[in-house]
């Protein structure tokens, strides 16, 4: 990790994103420069607009200082960026997953206290390949009616995801992963998938191996989701599957989420610029500031991360400030208030 600039001042780029995103990344903004103050931890936030915005006051859509800010950097926080429908331009998320080589997709499903569940105590890590299979963007109209859509799926991409997926098992003794996949239709891109996923689970015989198809595994997750530990997926299967499970939790206020490469990390939540609620007070930043709390950690600072997950979850076993979607009746502000008062160890 080389993204320090001395030993505990963190120059981090900062994409706030569009829709909710100037809020929670605000919010999160907010939270951790409290925290760092009380931790001796000073953050230089770098911001760069990306997307529409960004188009607008720089003529690009991912302006070539944001490029490079995160070149220098090698750790972002990103709030959610809008991706126009059917036409337009390119997912700035997927641009930016591509172009640092952010291969692995890392997202813990894990309650917070104080929240009632259909299902209480889940303990799930989502591990989505993150720039291969139908994100690779490669389409293009055959003739008038049809269209082809390249999926894309390599050796060396199913190896390094599963090769991930097995190290991350490992280290944090996790016991079983489920590869998913959908081999009986796509027996030639999903079935190289599991065939690396399978060889990579040779190297790894303490953790239990098996192989679910897709649409069972939907199903399976939402009857008796205690049945799984770690999931494998492509691209994809990732995404959908990563929404659903958010459910388990509360929904995509909680689920936090973070892009890794060799070089780059890249930390955002599961959900997205949520226009339905943007400018309205009424965001949950729980997610974003779940997922700069994986980013204490992959920044070493494991002692703050514990501090401000316990600020959370004390705001969370409280209840007295929680937002619209959990259930509460706070605004995002409030209960970032309340986060900073328990952070300072003050009533919340
Ligand atoms: P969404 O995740 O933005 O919203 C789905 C539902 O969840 C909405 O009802 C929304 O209000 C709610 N929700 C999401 N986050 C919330 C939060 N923090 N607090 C409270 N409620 C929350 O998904 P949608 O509507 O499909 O996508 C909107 C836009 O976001 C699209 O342009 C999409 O491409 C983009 N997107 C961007 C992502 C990123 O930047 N990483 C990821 C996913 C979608």
């Amino acid at each position: 990790m080389s993204h320090n600039v001395s030993p505990r001042n963190y120059n981090i780029t900062l994409i706030a994103g569009d829709g909710i995103g100037p809020e929670v990344s605000g919010a999160v903004v907010r939270i951790l420069n409290a925290a760092g103050d009380a931790a001796g931890v000073k953050f230089a936030w770098e911001p760069y607009s990306a997307g529409a915005a960004a188009f607008e006051k720089h003529g690009a859509y991912i302006p070539p200082e944001l490029y490079q800010s995160i070149e220098r950097n090698r750790v972002a926080l990103k709030g959610p960026v809008t991706t126009p429908v059917g036409g337009g331009f390119s997912s700035i998320n997927v641009t930016l997953r591509k172009r640092f080589e952010l291969y692995a997709n890392f997202r813990p499903i894990r309650n917070l206290p104080g929240l009632e569940s259909r299902y209480p105590g889940v303990d799930l890590v989502i591990v989505r390949e993150n720039t291969e299979g139908e994100y690779v963007g490669l389409e293009h109209e055959v003739v008038p009616g049809v269209v082809e859509s390249l999926k894309i799926i390599t050796e060396k991409g199913s190896t390094r995801i599963a090769k991930f997926a097995f190290e991350y098992a490992a280290r944090n003794r996790r016991a079983k992963i489920h590869a998913i996949h959908k081999a009986n239709i796509m027996k030639m891109s999903d079935g190289l998938f599991l065939r690396c996923a399978r060889e990579v689970a040779k190297g790894y015989p303490q953790i239990a191996y098996a192989e679910h198809i897709i649409d069972n595994t939907c199903m399976q997750l939402v009857m008796n989701p205690y049945q799984y530990d770690t999931l494998l997926l492509e691209n994809l299967y990732g995404d959908i599957v990563s929404d659903l499970c958010a459910a388990f939790i509360g929904g995509l206020g909680l689920a936090p989420g973070a892009n890794l490469g060799a070089e780059c990390a890249i930390f955002e939540a599961v959900h997205g610029s949520a226009p339905d609620i943007a400018g309205k007070d009424l965001a949950n930043p729980t997610a974003l500031l779940q997922s700069s709390i994986l980013m204490l950690r992959h920044l070493g600072e494991a002692g703050m991360a514990d501090q401000v997950q316990g600020a959370l979850e004390s705001v969370y076993r409280e209840r007295r400030f929680l937002t619209r979607d959990v259930g509460g009746s706070a605004g995002t502000s409030a209960f970032v208030d309340a986060v900073v008062a328990a952070l300072e160890g003050g009533e919340c």
